[in-house]
């Protein structure tokens, strides 16, 4: 009998983090296992951690009722590409979630998130398409993020954030609380530097590090 197939679209390491949660996920809901497998366009090595490495093509000839990805890619530019390349081809996203992440009140998550293990995000939060949260982040509460956002893993995003698409947050970093009505604003294409603390807006396409967090200017 014909069945869904899920892909975790990259074989990397970012893709040997979040199988575990997909393959986890699976397995509660009652599916065989060999239902699952990476998806990368250079397939070098065709078994990684017991699942099977499918290019995309290959993907897309198996035969299946369905088929469901999600996006294990850091570049959050790569991952607008093939989302829209996935969403071409009928290929669905798939939001994946540790067991253990924790969503409390009023939370919206965008199509195609990744949260990983100790993931926490508060109350009244917005958060747009093809999120991923690493390792024991956190989002407190009233912060709204754009698309393809990221977090690194220990990344602290304190309340009435504002984080526009494609911002890239370094491990271990603190962004300080903005207010009700007057946000703390992350321009978009940002990137916040590991270890940063983020203490003030940051203009777009900016790249910040330590603390205070200030543009990295390159000599
Ligand atoms: C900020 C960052 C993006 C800069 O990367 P880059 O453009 O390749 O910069 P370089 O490594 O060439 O460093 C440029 C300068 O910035 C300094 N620097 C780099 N990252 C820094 C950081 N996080 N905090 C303070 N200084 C930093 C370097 O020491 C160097 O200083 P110098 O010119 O005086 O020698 C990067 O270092 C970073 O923090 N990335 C996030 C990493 C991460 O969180 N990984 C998690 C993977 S899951």
């Amino acid at each position: 009998m014909m069945s869904s197939l899920y892909g975790v679209y990259g074989a990397s390491g970012c893709g040997r983090g979040i199988l575990p949660l997909a393959r986890k996920e699976l397995q509660q809901r009652g599916i065989s296992l060999d239902r699952l497998v990476f998806v990368d366009d250079r397939p070098e090595i065709r078994l990684v951690n017991g699942h099977q490495v499918l290019s995309y093509t290959e993907f897309l000839q198996k035969d299946a009722t369905e088929r469901h990805v999600v996006l294990a890619i850091a570049d959050s530019a790569v991952r607008e590409k093939l989302a829209a390349r996935c969403a071409f081809d009928g290929v669905k996203p798939w939001t994946v979630r540790a067991e253990n992440s924790v969503l409390m009140d009023d939370v919206i998550l965008g199509e195609g998130a990744v949260l990983s293990p100790f993931v926490v995000l508060t109350s009244n939060i917005r958060i747009g398409r093809y999120f991923h949260a690493n390792l024991f982040s956190y989002i407190e509460h009233d912060c709204v993020i754009g698309d393809f956002v990221t977090f690194a893993p220990g990344v602290k995003c304190n309340g009435n954030v504002l984080i526009e698409e494609h911002v890239y947050i370094g491990a271990g970093a603190v962004i300080k609380q903005g207010r009700p009505g007057k946000p703390l604003r992350i321009g978009r294409n940002s990137v916040i530097g590991m270890g940063a603390v983020v203490v003030r807006d940051v203009p777009p396409g900016t790249t910040v590090v330590g603390n205070p967090a200030k543009a990295l200017l390159r000599g």
